[in-house]
């Protein structure tokens, strides 16, 4: 099946099934291929505007995707529920270096900078967004970067891997146990040989370093409007930007993480570190949801598949399956079991991601359609 997407200027026809890169976006206007399952077709059209809005690479040419940064999430169930909910489109910041990705990569790329590296080197999956975020970033400051990658060279074909590459990241994969010393001395010590001296950024960009940039998030938030909040919930990973928002939490708010990885009760000691080791006292106020992982990281049930797509119907906001669509499920499940109080105001954040979507977007379809029940909306 074939989407068309038209613009004044561009008009290019992709096949549904291929990871074809379209060319620069301008203004996206979607047109369905007639004869077609509108559903489907919508379904796919949002997932390439946003691919387009990625692949729009160094181009002089804006994208017109521009909702507003915060963002009143208007659902029947917080109307009902009497809960105003918000969300901080962070994924609305920068097109490649998008959601959390810049703040926890600012200090990291400007030490790098000053201490006149010639490489920065870092390590993650094969559709890691630090990766992606941290390949452009390097592009666009003129660095070399290298990305250690864990799993086979077939994946360097995958659209986060090929951006990444002609962003003129170089690409060194390694198998599982290799990359399970990531850390280790005597591994860093063979990269240095293979590539010379590199400035190192730990997989997903975590250090005081990420603490730091992510204490500039809350920043973005008009403070009269970050007053009114008594919540802020986030996706965790590895706890790098919940650590900075706790550094930076307004006294009043509490905040809530939802780490995407199952058994993750490690993350509390792990973020009490981050916090000590970016020379923060743990203010306390903060706490993880542990049962938001939907059966481990990358996971992507049929409710979640269900709900991504009619969250983007209801709202016209795409997320991620990995993190933001996960921390917005079981949010919503969570005011849907009455776990919020009403008269709550809760910001939401968006940490962006949608990079990752274009290799999923036909798993995505067909869970979404073995899914049967109610969803919390
Ligand atoms: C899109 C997205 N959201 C959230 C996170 C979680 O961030 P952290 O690892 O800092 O907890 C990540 C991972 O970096 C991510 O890629």
């Amino acid at each position: 099946m074939d989407i068309v997407l038209a613009s004044p200027k561009i008009r290019t026809r992709i096949d549904a099934g291929s990871s074809a890169t379209p060319s620069i976006a301008q203004e996206y206007r979607i047109g369905a291929v007639p004869g077609g399952d509108p559903n489907l077709d919508r379904h796919w059209a949002g997932l390439l505007v946003a691919y387009a809005a990625m692949s729009s690479v160094v181009s002089d040419q804006t994208v017109s995707l521009s909702p507003p940064l915060l963002q009143k999430l208007q659902l029947e169930l917080y109307r009902r529920s009497r809960v105003e909910v918000w969300l901080l489109r962070l994924d609305t910041l920068h097109p490649q270096v998008s959601g959390n990705k810049g703040f926890k990569l600012k200090y990291a790329l400007e030490e790098a900078q000053a201490c006149g590296a010639a490489r920065i080197l870092s390590f993650g999956g094969a559709f890691s967004n630090h990766i992606h975020a941290l390949a452009f970033a390097g592009f666009a400051r003129g660095i070399d970067t290298i990305g250690v990658i864990r799993g086979e060279s077939d994946y360097a074909g995958n659209p986060t891997l090929s951006d990444a590459a002609s962003w003129g990241m170089r690409l060194h994969f390694v198998d599982r146990a290799t990359y399970r010393r990531k850390a280790q001395q005597a591994f860093l010590s063979h990269l240095e040989g293979l590539f010379g001296p590199c400035y190192l950024i730990a997989e997903g960009g975590c250090g005081p370093l990420a603490t730091r940039g992510c204490r500039e998030i809350l920043g973005q938030v008009p403070a009269e409007q970050l007053a009114r909040f008594d919540l802020i919930a986030v996706a965790v990973g590895t706890g790098g930007t919940l650590s900075g928002l706790i550094a930076s939490r307004p006294a009043h708010c509490r905040l809530l993480g939802f780490p995407v990885l199952k058994g993750a009760e490690f993350l509390f000691r792990d973020i009490r570190s981050q916090l000590a080791d970016a020379g923060i006292a743990d203010p306390g106020g903060w706490h993880l949801q542990l049962d938001a992982h939907g059966g481990g990281y990358g996971c992507v049930t049929t409710q979640l598949a269900a709900f991504l797509a009619a969250f983007e119907r209801e709202t016209g906001i795409l997320l991620d399956p990995v993190y933001t669509g996960k921390m917005l499920l079981r949010f919503n499940q969570q005011v849907a079991d009455g776990d919020v109080p009403a008269g709550s105001r809760v910001l939401l954040i968006h940490t962006g991601g949608l990079q990752g979507l274009r290799g999923m977007a036909k798993t995505l379809y067909d869970r979404r359609l073995a899914f049967q029940g109610a969803l919390p909306l």
